[in-house]
């Protein structure tokens, strides 16, 4: 199975197994080990407490007495001269052959023979018999191992059942918890290829606010961007096309009237000036259009630079100059002589261009637009103000929108496509600044740039 749950189950539980093995395994054989211990030091304590009763009275009576106590109890003892000769023993046998112990030297305190639990029928303590500095005998204390080893299968039966629940309860624990964990993520998984098969309507409704509650509002806010995105490119295929299909109508038009026989000279011509006319408007939208895709592209730059405001806007208004005369209309400008702004220069002559275009366009003759530059709390401060038509206010957000025009009937005449606004936006948006457009009194409109003083 390739589901993450189950990848993840798997993971966790070969981890906790392995961990709770070395847990079990040491634990184990530190408890097997403090018993049998246990074991053999109360036999070497008894071994020691019957040798301390010897040393008083090494006589035959003590020996046997001694040998009699033992045979009513578990552990078995032998007691030897010095050349380890029996003197007497509490069970008859073949148990002898234990006395043969290579340590010649046995200290007061006794030593253990437990290494042979596994080999040897019985574990044995030595406790040596002294009179002064010498030895007079020993006394061997033994133990049947198969009573230790009952001990320890007893011990290692309960830890195999303990290890066994142990798994099983883990097991279960990792099962619940990955379904947890995944569960989510599966959501998220179903949900990410319903955005690819071109589904818009979904909601995750997670209510966590964990990493996945974050993923989560991420997936749901990539989904209504490209929501948004689509939206916008078939709104703006459909602006597109829009914008095209009246000029496309008027060339046509024209062009099938120009064709007629016996049409005149000067009406000939007329019309084709209308085509040429229209075929320009044509081509500026073709060019508006790809400018302003163009700056949508991530990877499009600007090359900022100090530009002085007083040469730059005394440039632009000359350009347009020939312009506002033959309309009458008076176009004057003010920019303090000390006054710089960084600015892509080329692009940004498009932006007063297009602003002095549109309040030379949407102006009656004998008026006044005046342009201004100023520096005002850390900004630069660029407005277009003119005494035309006026924007109604609840337009004012929308006229920086693609093929936005108030009245289309009227933009028309003057070729307007609704592009000239949302190209401005775009590259005062790219110099770091805002344009917005109020009212004025009593009637116009002024336009107004902000831009950053200083290049962030
Ligand atoms: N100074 C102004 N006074 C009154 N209305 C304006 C002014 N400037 C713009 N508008 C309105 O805003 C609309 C959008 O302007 P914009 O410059 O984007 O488009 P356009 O002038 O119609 O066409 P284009 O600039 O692409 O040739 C215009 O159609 C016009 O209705
Ligand atoms: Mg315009």
């Amino acid at each position: 199975m390739k589901s993450i749950s189950f990848k993840l189950a798997g993971a966790f539980f070969i981890f906790t197994l392995i961990i709770e093995s070395v847990l079990f395994v040491t634990l184990y054989s530190s408890i097997v080990d403090t018993r049998i211990n246990e074991e053999v030091q109360a036999l070497q304590k008894r071994g020691n407490s019957h040798r301390d009763v010897l040393e008083k009275h090494f006589d035959q009576r003590t020996i046997e007495h001694v040998a009699l106590m033992e045979t009513e109890a578990e552990t078995n003892v032998i007691i030897t001269d010095k050349n380890r000769r029996v003197l007497a023993q509490s069970v008859p046998g073949d148990i002898k052959e234990h006395l043969h112990v290579e340590q010649k030297n046995i200290p007061r305190a006794g030593i253990a023979l437990s290494n042979h639990l596994n080999t040897s029928k019985y574990i044995c303590t030595i406790s040596p018999i002294m009179k002064g500095e010498k030895t007079s005998g020993y006394v061997f204390m033994f133990l049947e191992t198969s009573s230790i080893q009952a001990l320890v299968q007893s011990i290692t039966e309960r830890f195999i059942i303990s290890f066994g629940l142990t798994g099983i309860f883990t097991l279960i624990a990792i099962f619940l918890f990955s379904r947890f964990l995944t569960k989510p993520i599966i959501k998220l998984k179903k949900t990410t290829e319903n955005i690819i098969n071109g589904r818009n309507d979904i909601s995750l409704d997670m209510k966590r606010t964990d990493e996945l509650g974050e993923l989560a509002a991420s997936i749901e806010n990539l989904s209504s961007g490209l929501n948004r995105l689509q939206k916008e490119r078939n709104d703006f295929l459909s602006g597109v096309a829009h914008e095209l299909r009246t000029p496309i109508t008027y060339i046509k038009g024209y062009a099938d009237i120009s064709m007629r026989n016996g049409l005149d000279e000067k009406s000939r011509n007329k019309y084709l000036s209308i085509i040429k006319e229209e075929t320009d408007n044509l081509a500026r939208l073709v060019d508006d259009v790809f400018l302003l895709t163009k700056m949508k592209q991530p990877s499009f730059t600007i090359r900022k630079e100090p530009v002085h405001l007083h040469t730059f806007i005394a440039k632009e208004v000359q350009k347009s100059q020939i312009a506002y005369s033959e309309k009458r209309i008076s176009l004057s400008f003010y920019a303090p002589k000390d006054l710089y702004a960084s600015l892509d220069e080329k692009r940004f002559s498009q932006v007063i261009t297009n602003l002095l275009n549109n309040a030379r366009h949407y102006a009656e003759p004998d008026t006044k637009v005046a342009v201004t530059a100023l520096k005002s709390k850390g900004n630069i401060i660029i407005t277009v103000a003119d005494e035309g038509c006026g924007i109604p206010e609840e337009e004012r957000g929308l006229i920086f929108e693609r093929f936005y025009r108030i009245d289309k009937s009227r933009s028309r005449q003057t070729g307007g496509t609704g592009m000239g606004l949302a190209i401005v936006k775009e590259i005062v948006e790219h110099h770091g600044g805002t344009i917005t457009v109020k009212g004025r009194y009593p009637k116009g409109s002024e336009f107004v740039i902000t831009l950053p003083a200083k290049d962030k």
